[in-house]
């Protein structure tokens, strides 16, 4: 719990305390109906997802991670084939890649954080199959530049969406720029539920009829298992919890995208800002500045009971974990560079004005 005067760097609860009746109606909604697993709410979950992100079919799932290790599981990766992905992400982008037992091909970033189209380029080798683009932060990757070059090659282009949903990319919505995208519903994303969830959007139906055997055991009715599977299904009453947040996603995007201007307009002198393009919306599910005195910032902010993060303070190939995968330190400069330099500030729609005014003042002084 926050103390008086302390703006922490997330709160839910405050968003909990907003919606605590329509929740508990659902709740109770849900309990009365007897049904904990698929169901209507599941469906009616999958079919407003599946329009918001302007793709065909919406199968929703028990994580993001799974999300994404489900779409290489249907579009067939496993040993021997490659998987390309960014330096610079959560460590879920890369570890799917290691479950399907395919190999990480790692590239460097640009300094808007996401993928660099030139590096994927190099990195293609007969055994790539698909290519990651991660949008971070809540911000498109260069997405023309990698179908354009998935196409050429003959892959698939996977979305990791977990951090972006409700953001788009020359005026598409993210989630109908690849093969298929995945999504997380983690409390801490832009649109969260109450627990773990996540879900798959895609318009190929080849896929998503894959996809909903390998969420659900590989059964196609309840007694008639087509292939092997997994049990990854999203909890009956996230998916109606999710229903309810929905209705306010993009209000609160617009609130954090209405932060986003005031700190960059506020900080440009100080501190490098992100600067969206012209055919981006972000949805700044992080607002991430960069800074060579970042760690004397962010202790700075903490002293005057500020919140921050780093996202991520350690590249993923130098993570213990990625040893076996052969970089080192220098591998990807752009994203070693990042990890030492970046400081997410306090971002999400409950955040009052008062609050935003206090960040920009005590990152301001710092400076002065
Ligand atoms: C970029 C990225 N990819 C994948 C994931 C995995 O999502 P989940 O935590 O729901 O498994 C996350 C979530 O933290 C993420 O930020």
């Amino acid at each position: 719990m926050a103390k008086p005067n302390e703006i922490p760097f997330v709160s839910l609860t405050r968003q909990f305390q907003a919606l605590e009746v329509e929740l508990t109606q659902v709740f109770l909604d849900v309990g009365r109906s007897g049904v904990y697993i698929l169901g209507e709410s599941v469906d009616q979950f999958e079919q407003a997802i599946a329009e918001y992100c302007g793709a065909k079919f919406a199968i929703s799932v028990a994580n993001g991670s799974d999300a994404l290790f489900l779409c290489l599981k249907a579009m067939g990766v496993g040993p021997g084939d490659e998987v390309i992905t960014a330096a610079n992400s959560f460590i879920a982008s890369t570890w799917v890649i290691v479950a399907t037992g395919a190999k990480p091909v790692l590239v460097d970033v640009c300094s808007d954080l996401n993928i660099d189209p030139l590096e994927v380029e190099k990195a293609i080798s007969s055994k790539t199959k698909v290519i990651i683009p991660v949008h971070l932060a809540g911000r498109s990757a260069a997405m023309d530049d990698i179908n354009a070059i998935s196409e050429k090659a003959g892959l698939y282009v996977l979305e990791d969406a977990a951090q972006a949903i409700g953001a788009r990319y020359h005026g598409k919505p993210i989630g109908s720029l690849g093969s298929a995208a995945g999504f997380s519903l983690h409390p801490l994303k832009n649109l969260g539920v109450y627990g773990d969830g996540g879900f798959i959007t895609t318009s190929d139906e080849i896929l998503a009829n894959k996809l909903r055997l390998l969420r659900n055991h590989g059964l196609r009715t309840r007694n008639d298992c087509e292939i092997w599977g997994y049990n990854s299904r999203l909890d009956t009453i996230q998916a109606a919890f999710a229903l309810v947040k929905l209705k306010h996603l993009d209000t609160w995007n617009e609130r954090c995208r209405q932060i986003a201007k005031y700190y960059r307009e506020s900080l440009v002198d100080y501190v490098d800002v992100p600067k969206d393009q012209k055919w981006e919306q972000n949805v700044y599910h992080n607002f991430v500045i960069t800074t060579s005195l970042r760690d004397e910032l962010q202790i700075y902010l903490r002293e005057a009971g500020i919140g921050s993060a780093i996202h991520y303070p350690i590249p993923i190939h130098l993570q213990p974990a990625a040893k076996d995968l052969g970089y080192k330190v220098g591998s990807f400069p752009k994203a070693e560079e990042l990890a030492c330099t970046m400081l997410s500030l306090p971002i999400y729609p409950e955040l009052l004005d008062s609050e935003v005014e206090r960040v920009v003042t005590k990152v301001k002084e710092f400076y002065v």
